[in-house]
């Protein structure tokens, strides 16, 4: 990955920057220095200060609409892979061992029918500083941003393309959500219970006072007891 690149100073989103390349190459890469609309999950915002990486990491290697579910897991895998740091929050936050986030992922994709034509994935981390109740990999370790840039696209080349039963091993041995008691903010409304397991799609599978809940998308707080 990262063979064709662009590395751009200030945009709006690396997202839009990349979907505008239109002749990019599967495993392209749009870095830019500062963003002013940088995006996160969920209609938030992703607050960045110089010294963050900012990327989007182009996929267009003919996936199914089936094999987008696991891409978030596996780019968490990686992250906490290159970053040897922390853990993963379901489904792909890398948090530091006092739960502050150290980097988020951020998955579009332009799908018609079954068939995922384009997804670009895009991944905010924090090297040098982070916003204020974030936290910065340097803190925990020495990081060059080069380096790190370096390390997660060879991670994200390794798990994007790992088999799934893998990547769900990975994950869970990597991940800070099962066993414990959380709150998920989905589109349906809030459930609280204790994080499970995942099923094979990667799914968050709950145990709720209602019985069990199963997951496919949302927002998860971890609730400290
Ligand atoms: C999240 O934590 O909710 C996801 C954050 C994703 C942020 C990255 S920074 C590079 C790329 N460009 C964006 O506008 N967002 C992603």
């Amino acid at each position: 990955f990262g063979g064709a690149y662009r590395y751009l100073g200030t945009v709006g989103s690396t997202q839009d920057e990349m979907r505008s390349w239109s002749d990019a190459p599967h495993g392209a890469v749009v870095l830019a220095e500062r963003q002013t609309g940088g995006r996160g999950r969920r209609g938030r915002i992703w607050h960045s200060r110089g010294g963050a990486l900012t990327f989007s990491l182009l996929l267009t290697d003919g996936r199914s609409l089936a094999d987008l579910a696991l891409l978030p897991l596996a780019a968490g895998v990686a992250l906490q892979d290159a970053c040897g740091v922390g853990g993963v929050k379901w489904p792909n936050d890398l948090l530091a061992p006092d739960g502050r986030k150290l980097a988020g992922v951020l998955l579009e994709a332009d799908v018609r029918g079954e068939e995922v034509r384009r997804a670009v994935l895009g991944i905010g981390l924090n090297v040098q500083e982070a916003p204020p109740g974030a936290a910065a990999l340097s803190e925990l370790r020495p990081a060059r941003r080069v380096d790190v840039l370096r390390d997660l696209l060879d991670s994200l080349e390794r798990w994007l393309t790992a088999p799934p039963a893998e990547v769900l091993s990975a994950w869970r041995a990597r991940n800070v959500t099962l066993g414990r008691e959380v709150r998920v903010t989905t589109l349906q409304g809030e459930v609280h219970g204790v994080a499970r397991d995942l099923d094979d799609d990667g799914a968050l599978l709950l145990d709720t006072a209602g019985g069990s809940a199963r997951i496919a998308s949302g927002d998860v707080e971890l609730v400290s007891t």
